[in-house]
């Protein structure tokens, strides 16, 4: 079997209401979009078929060109017509099954496709369908069966009887055919007599006149062929995804205390016995450990939380927090921030591509931008490394062991040696060497401290 997938995406999306064509809108972190090609990209080898129109055409290359071969519908006769696009790029080569899938039914799930595909092959059929089971029609084509209970043909809400539009069966759009079959028979569909669309629905009667065999998976989950045609439409769907994420990683042994109010991205991996608070969005290509505290009221992205840390209403953009570290609430790592081994972060704090060594402290508002600071460093309240000269960024070095009193201003570059301390109030503008006590405006030196014992017990 040699199968293709054809995405239909030429819609206008007339009630979406945006100047951003529907699937191209962020979508649970990728555009709607992206769903379809995913799920085709993991039924087939071979690269999947967009077919565009003039509103979805150039943005949709722009973001997909290397994922897809393109096919242009230039005008909007319907999804028999769209499909049709498709002929010319697989007629007469290698594929023998085509699989048609909307790019704005994002919530299908693999093992369903995959499972229509099977029923199409066993039964050798010229079609399966797949259909489900509704009291809200939303405008779906109804079910036709005969008194066998096979598929006769789809009808169209525009083109329904009264009896017909009472049907509770409708067809979800999702299709696999036999490809010559498609290829024979697609171009013969003529305009419906309503809305003057070729229907690729019609493709269904055309089979059982023909006495060929229409095969039929009723979807169990009704979610899976929602379609987004509206904003509300838009915002269902992203909670069943939502649902479904927050539902997996339960079942996994995370403890999700308010899942309505959860945001978890696709690639984000929770460890077991963690607790996710509410508010939290954990996007990305973020990792959290286990038995961690996370929330309430924060953002992590693209990030690694160790294991048994805490992260209170605290922002963690492109940073990692080692096992047993702590930070917040109201904090904020930037990107390319470490917070080594049991460090503490309190409230106020802001870290840009630096380091805090295990055990370090940084209780209260202190900036840290450009610096590595070692082992067991107390950076006081107030501090500030002042790592831009309004010209050029310059690194902060503090070494193992390092007292920073409250309210020090680094200048960088600057290295702090192991065992220093500064003042209250200093502003560090020189090298500071090991084990001695420096403070004042600028900061001198004032004493050794290899033998002394500190005399400043709390700054
Ligand atoms: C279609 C089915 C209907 C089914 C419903 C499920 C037909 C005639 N009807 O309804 O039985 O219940 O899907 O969602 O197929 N598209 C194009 N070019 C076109 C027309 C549509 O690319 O000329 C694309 C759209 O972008 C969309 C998809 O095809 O992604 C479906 O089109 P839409 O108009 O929403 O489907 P309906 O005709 O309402
Ligand atoms: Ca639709």
């Amino acid at each position: 079997m040699n199968l293709t997938v054809v995405i239909l995406a030429a819609g206008k999306s007339t009630r979406f209401k945006s100047s951003i064509p529907k699937i191209l809108h962020d979508f649970g972190e990728r555009p709607l979009i992206a769903y379809a090609l995913e799920l085709a990209e993991r039924l087939s080898a071979n690269p999947p078929i967009l077919v565009v129109g003039e509103e979805t055409d150039a943005p949709l290359r722009a973001w997909a060109d290397e994922r897809a071969q393109f096919v242009f519908q230039e005008r909007r006769l319907g999804t028999g017509h769209a499909t049709l696009q498709a002929q010319k790029v697989l007629e007469g080569g290698t594929t023998d099954r085509v699989l048609v899938l909307y790019g704005d039914m994002p919530l299908l799930r693999l093992e369903t496709l995959q499972r229509l595909v099977e029923i199409q092959q066993q039964r050798d059929a010229a079609i399966a369908l797949l259909t489900v089971i509704r009291d809200e029609s939303q405008g779906f084509g109804r079910v036709l069966r005969d008194s066998t209970g096979n598929v006769l043909r789809i009808v169209e809400e525009p083109e329904a009887t009264p009896e017909q539009l009472a049907i509770r069966e409708l067809n979800a759009g999702i299709y696999v055919f036999d490809a010559d079959f498609l290829w024979t028979n697609l171009p013969q569909v003529k305009p419906s007599a309503e809305k003057g669309e070729i229907y690729l629905t019609d493709m269904v009667e055309l089979a059982s006149d023909q006495g060929l065999t229409v095969a039929d998976l009723i979807v169990d989950d009704p979610t899976e062929v929602m379609g987004i045609n509206t904003r509300v439409d838009f915002t269902d769907a992203l909670a069943v995804v939502r649902e479904r994420i927050n539902r997996h990683w339960m079942l996994e042994g995370v403890t999700v205390v308010h899942p309505e109010a959860t945001y978890i991205g696709p690639d984000v991996v929770v460890g077991p016995d963690t607790v996710v608070l509410p508010n939290t969005h954990l996007r990305g290509k973020t990792v959290i450990g286990d038995a961690c505290v996370i929330g309430p009221n924060s953002i992590i992205e693209d990030s690694t939380i160790g294991d048994r840390c805490r992260v209170t209403a605290s922002v963690i953009e492109g940073s990692e927090m080692e096992h047993d570290s702590d930070i917040g609430p109201f904090s904020h790592l930037r990107p390319g921030s470490l917070v080594c081994t049991g460090a503490h972060i309190g409230n106020f704090a802001e870290m840009k591509k630096s380091t805090l060594g295990p055990g370090g402290h940084m209780g209260h508002f202190s900036y840290l931008g450009d610096a590595t600071l070692g082992a067991h460093v107390n950076v006081g309240a107030g501090t500030i490394t002042c790592n831009f000269d309004g010209e050029r960024k310059h690194r902060t070095i503090v070494e193992d062991d390092v007292f920073i009193g409250s309210d020090s201003l680094l200048i960088a570059p600057v290295r702090i040696g192991k065992g220093a301390k500064t003042g209250a109030g200093s502003v560090v503008t020189r090298d500071v060497e090991p084990e001695t006590l420096v403070y004042g405006v600028p900061a001198r030196l004032r004493r050794s401290l290899k033998v002394e014992i500190d005399p400043q017990e709390e700054l």
